[in-house]
């Protein structure tokens, strides 16, 4: 059993809770993720480490909630517990001194990125953040990124705080700003596919080395099942011990988009029976 020892709702759609994991807090990584299960009749779900906290052994995790389980974590309060965390699972990222990175962000993968900024900027780096949400109220952890990166650019889809527009607006400004001062040497991006995949195609015409991090549908973590395959390169790759991150030029997201929404009825009829239960307890 792994406590929540703390609670945060940061947006009308997204929460943070830590978690006592110490056997996850002392071998975490940037980049690795947990795979949780909230009881035993729970789905195992993938969340990213956003953060750890060795001394008091706790991992926070932010997740947005999309369906029926991340519905159910939301409703868990602090001093509940989750029945089982498994990690930290995936490859860490690559952190070096690569001289000038780009670091993209957008909807709970703010998140994801958070680590990957403090650490790459603690390696030295000059880190530019870009992070995106819909709305001004689902951007999170801005103030914690603004700390870790050398600055930090904000879009809302519709305008409500920051660039009008998308992330990959600002990432096409500031290629182009750093054109001849250098240039960018690493673009790092994680969110919605769709959003990986436009901004692999902003870098592509330059040249610059891009790395997604894949969501794919993940059961077992451990390259078991197969259910996380991806095609990079056109060869088949498992996105939890081949990845979560990969290289994203290469990745066929096409493939990964469609795979995403495979069980989208089954979600539907989820949600709706979990709702319906919910009202019968009332
Ligand atoms: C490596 C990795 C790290 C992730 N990190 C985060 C994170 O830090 N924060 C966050 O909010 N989300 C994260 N996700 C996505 C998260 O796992 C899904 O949002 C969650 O599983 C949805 O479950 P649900 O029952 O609430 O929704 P459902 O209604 O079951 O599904 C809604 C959508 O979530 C995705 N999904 C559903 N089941 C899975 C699964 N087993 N594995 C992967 N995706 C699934 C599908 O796109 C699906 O259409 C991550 C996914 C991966 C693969
Ligand atoms: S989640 Fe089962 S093989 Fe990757």
């Amino acid at each position: 059993m792994h406590k929540i020892v703390r609670k945060k709702t940061l947006s009308d759609e997204n929460f943070l809770i830590e978690i006592h994991a110490p056997q996850v807090a002392e071998r975490f990584l940037p980049g690795q993720f947990v795979i949780i299960r909230i009881h035993e009749k729970g789905e195992r779900i993938p969340l990213t480490v956003a953060d750890v906290d060795p001394k008091e052994d706790t991992i926070t995790l932010v997740f947005q909630v999309v369906g029926k389980t991340t519905m159910e974590l939301s409703s868990l309060k602090e001093g509940g517990t989750l029945l089982n965390v498994v990690g930290p699972l995936g490859n860490p990222s690559e952190i070096e001194n690569f001289g000038r990175v780009i670091c993209v962000g957008g909807g709970t993968g703010i998140a994801c990125i958070y680590p990957i900024v403090k650490a790459l900027s603690g390696a030295g780096n000059e880190v530019h953040a870009i992070i995106g949400a819909r709305t001004a109220s689902l951007l999170i952890l801005e103030d914690e990124i603004r700390r870790a990166s050398s600055d930090i650019h904000i879009t809302t889809d519709d305008g409500s705080k920051g660039h009008h527009g998308f992330v990959t607006d600002v990432l096409k400004k500031l290629i182009k700003k750093f054109k001849n001062k250098g240039g960018v040497d690493l673009v790092m991006v994680i969110g919605p596919p769709v959003m990986m995949q436009a901004a692999a195609e902003v870098t592509r015409p330059f040249g610059i080395k891009t790395v997604a991090s894949l969501n794919t549908i993940m059961i077992d973590g451990t390259g078991m099942c197969g259910g996380c395959r991806l095609f990079v390169n056109g060869e088949m790759k498992l996105a939890c011990i081949d990845g979560p991150e990969f290289d994203a030029h290469k990745v066929n997201f096409r493939d990964v988009i469609s795979r995403l929404s495979m069980f989208e009825e089954k979600e539907k009829m989820a949600v709706a029976h979990h709702k319906k239960c919910l009202r019968g307890k009332k």
